[in-house]
């Protein structure tokens, strides 16, 4: 007999998590997408609304009676935390906050059901990184009173709090996301991939702060999610990254989407606080572990994406 698993999805509404919805029911698992929609996008779930496995919980994961009923699970995915450096600078209470109080409600309630959570820390734990690429047994480079230090610092603890729930028992894995991206991502996210699309479709200039000489290593969201739920059916402790291993320059990167969008130009523009200047992961871990890599390359990513994001601003 299979039996059915129910997945909460902490950040159900967001631009992982829709993705991650998506995929579950698709395997068909039952899905509760727990959401304040504080940065997420109802519009994101709009195609699974009426799904007779799903379900919408709304509420904040830093109030425990969000999960009052919620008994019934299999499993947690926790995504639910404002991620983009823009929403992060305009909401900092609200993200340390579900980093470190939300991700002990989930935690608990993971613990006190016997449900199997997998808990979306970042790449950001390891700060602006001495070491490259960045394996998982590197510890960082961060500054706990800098600029993005409710973010970074935030899943710092977060990490700790699983760490901290493993010790007692608890079936906890942890994951460390490298710049995902896709469709999703809205004009106003503020995420390289969705201002840079947004701005070269707009015609509008791609400001390269800090230079364009800073790299990043973007993985396809379809890619990501695989690897989330690999880890989700597992039952490894991590820390696990979860990115690509091809790097590429800013400056590269923004040419790449002005090539398909066919418009925008570009401008070098003064460095923002802490920007950071290499970021790549290394994914043995992930390969050994959980058998997994990503497949899609950027180029065929971006094409997805500039298209999607066209439609999106379209009149
Ligand atoms: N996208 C990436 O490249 C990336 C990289 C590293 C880590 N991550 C992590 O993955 C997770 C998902 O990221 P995303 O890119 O989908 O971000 P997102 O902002 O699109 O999604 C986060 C979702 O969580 C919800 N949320 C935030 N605080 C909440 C709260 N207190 N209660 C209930 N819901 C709340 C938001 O409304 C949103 O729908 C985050 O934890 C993020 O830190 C993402």
């Amino acid at each position: 007999m299979t039996i059915t698993r129910h997945v909460a999805v902490t950040g159900g509404g967001g631009f992982i998590g829709s993705h991650l919805c998506r995929a579950l029911l698709d395997r068909g698992d039952r899905v509760t997408a727990i959401d304040n929609f504080c940065t997420g996008h109802e519009a994101n779930i709009d195609p699974i609304l009426d799904e007779s496995q799903f379900r919408l919980q709304l509420g904040d994961i830093c109030d425990p009676d969000t999960f009052a009923g919620i008994t019934d699970i299999t499993d947690i995915v926790h995504l639910a935390c404002p991620a983009s450096p823009k929403a992060n600078a305009a909401m900092p209470i609200d993200t340390i906050r579900a980093a470190t109080v939300g991700t002990l409600n989930v935690l608990e309630l993971a613990h006190h059901v016997g449900a199997r959570c997998v808990v979306a820390s970042s790449s950001e734990v390891y700060g602006d990184p001495l070491v490259h690429p960045q394996a998982e047994d590197y510890r960082g480079n961060c500054d706990p009173v800098g600029a993005h230090s409710a973010y970074t610092e935030g899943k710092r603890v977060a990490e700790a709090a699983a760490a901290a729930y493993q010790r007692i028992g608890a079936n906890v894995g942890i994951v460390r996301p490298f710049n995902v991206y896709g469709p999703n991502m809205w004009p106003d996210d503020g995420r390289v991939i969705a201002a840079f699309c947004s701005a070269a479709l707009r015609g509008e200039t791609l400001r390269l702060e800090g230079g364009g000489t800073q790299t990043r290593s973007l993985v396809w969201v379809g890619d990501f999610i695989a690897g989330l739920i690999a880890m989700l059916d597992s039952e490894e402790a991590g820390p696990i990254n979860l990115g690509s291993t091809d790097e590429i320059t800013i400056a590269d990167l923004a040419q790449l989407v002005i090539d398909r969008a066919g418009s925008g130009s570009v401008q070098i523009a003064p460095g923002r606080d802490e920007v950071v200047a290499v970021r790549r992961p290394d994914i043995t871990r992930a390969h050994t572990l959980l058998g997994w890599q990503p497949h899609t390359c950027l180029a065929d990513g971006l094409t997805i994406t500039v298209q999607w994001m066209r439609a999106v601003l379209q009149p």
